[in-house]
């Protein structure tokens, strides 16, 4: 059997989750990491055997099969563009890109290069989203009418929390939207196959200037007793978001990264003319089915549930598979190529830039947007 020869671009936070679910796989070795701090130091921790802090020269040195890219927004378009250009199969992180333009020009290079391209929304790769997927396709709730919901954390609730994705030189226009509200809006996407023709949104900015402490910081890490700079924060904490769905239906999410207690909490309620269906990162592992007129119902996660998403359970019902898991769900489809099922490509990366694009619209010019196909 082939193996498949990988290297990871940053070492961070998600870097290190792509590197543990690769080698899950058993048909992928990770054999190169490159960061642009400390790259000898991360590789030895992760044992993995070369450590670059160029990209460039780990893609020139290597013979790759893939590279997975997991640095900071602003940086993903000229690593990947770079991969795409020397033949290499390439994983991004969400969001895509740092503006839509960019998104565009490495979907068409990935398509003019026939080379295999994703960008992990993992979301999509619960089993039992899959299953949600099926029974919204079955019809057995009825037509979708409305959609709402949430993607709540609060890592970013005190004025002492920093992340570069405060900062839209490096995050991009929306920081919230791009990196939780992404999510939501490809999940209900991916679920419905309903396509969001118009927004509105409402941002606030809880604190304009934020103490930064001197030093590389990275995600979800706690700051102690560090020295700190003010700085200016010019993207978004909380955005609330109304939406028109391409049938008719009417939708809502409310995206904040300051709500105390919410550690990483996205909920999804999809009502229909027969059913309501609710799903949340909180009960990953049920689906609730919500009736006017008889009992509602729990479907669990479980092996012998219906359609495709046998395909996304490796544990037993009662077994919980979580984050990790997805992301090595989403892996798993991506190197078992030609099947495309369910991860999302470069295309669906792109339809989220567009979207995030019109939201920051909405919102600065305070009014509906349209999102033309
Ligand atoms: N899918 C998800 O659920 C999920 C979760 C977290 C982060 N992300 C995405 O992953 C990306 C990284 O986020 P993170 O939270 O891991 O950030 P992080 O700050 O924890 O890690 C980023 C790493 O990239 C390195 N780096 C920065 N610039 C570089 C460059 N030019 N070349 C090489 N290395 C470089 C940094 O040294 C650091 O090790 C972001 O795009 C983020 O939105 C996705």
């Amino acid at each position: 059997m082939k193996k498949f020869k990988t290297g990871i671009v940053g070492a961070g936070f998600i870097g290190i989750a792509h590197i543990e679910n690769l080698r899950r796989l058993g048909n992928v070795e990770v054999i190169a990491l490159s960061d642009r701090f400390d790259a000898e130091k991360k590789a030895k921790n992760l044992y993995i055997e070369h450590a670059y802090e160029n990209y460039q020269t780990m893609i020139k040195e290597l013979d790759l099969d893939f590279i997975h890219i997991c640095t900071p927004n602003n940086t993903h378009f000229e690593i990947a563009k770079f991969a795409l250009e020397n033949n290499i199969n390439v994983i991004l992180e969400k969001p895509m890109t740092f503006t839509v333009e960019e998104a565009e020009k490495l979907t068409k290079l990935a398509k003019d290069k026939k080379l295999i391209n994703a960008v992990n929304f993992h979301n999509r790769l619960y089993p039992t989203n899959i299953h949600i997927k099926n029974i919204l396709h079955s019809k057995e709730i009825g037509d979708v009418i409305s959609i709402s919901g949430a993607y709540l954390q609060d890592w970013l609730l005190f004025d002492t929390d920093y992340s570069w994705r405060l900062n839209s030189k490096e995050s991009g226009l929306t920081r919230a939207v791009a990196d939780i509200g992404s999510h939501w809006m490809d999940l209900v996407e991916y679920l419905t196959g309903l396509r969001i023709t118009e927004v509105l949104a409402e941002f606030k900015t809880q604190y304009p200037k934020r103490k930064k402490p001197i030093g590389n910081v990275e995600s979800f890490s706690k700051s102690i007793d560090q020295e700190y700079k003010e700085v200016e924060i010019d993207t978004e904490d909380i955005a609330l978001l109304l939406f028109k769905f391409d049938n008719g239906a009417i939708g809502s999410s409310t995206i904040s990264q300051m709500s105390a207690g919410n550690k990483n909490n996205l909920n999804i309620e999809i009502s229909g003319t027969k059913a309501s269906i609710k799903w949340s990162l909180k009960d990953l592992e049920n689906i609730y089915l919500g009736y006017r007129d008889e009992a509602n119902k729990v479907i669990p996660k479980d092996l012998s549930i219906t359609g495709d998403a046998a395909s996304a359970i490796d544990y037993p019902a009662g077994h919980t598979e979580g984050f990790p898991d997805a992301i090595k769900q989403v892996f798993k489809e991506v190197y078992n190529q030609p099947e495309i099922k369910h991860y999302a490509t470069f295309s669906d990366g792109l339809r989220q830039m567009i979207l995030c694009d019109k939201i920051y619209q909405s919102a600065k010019n305070r009014q509906w947007v349209k999102i033309e196909e």
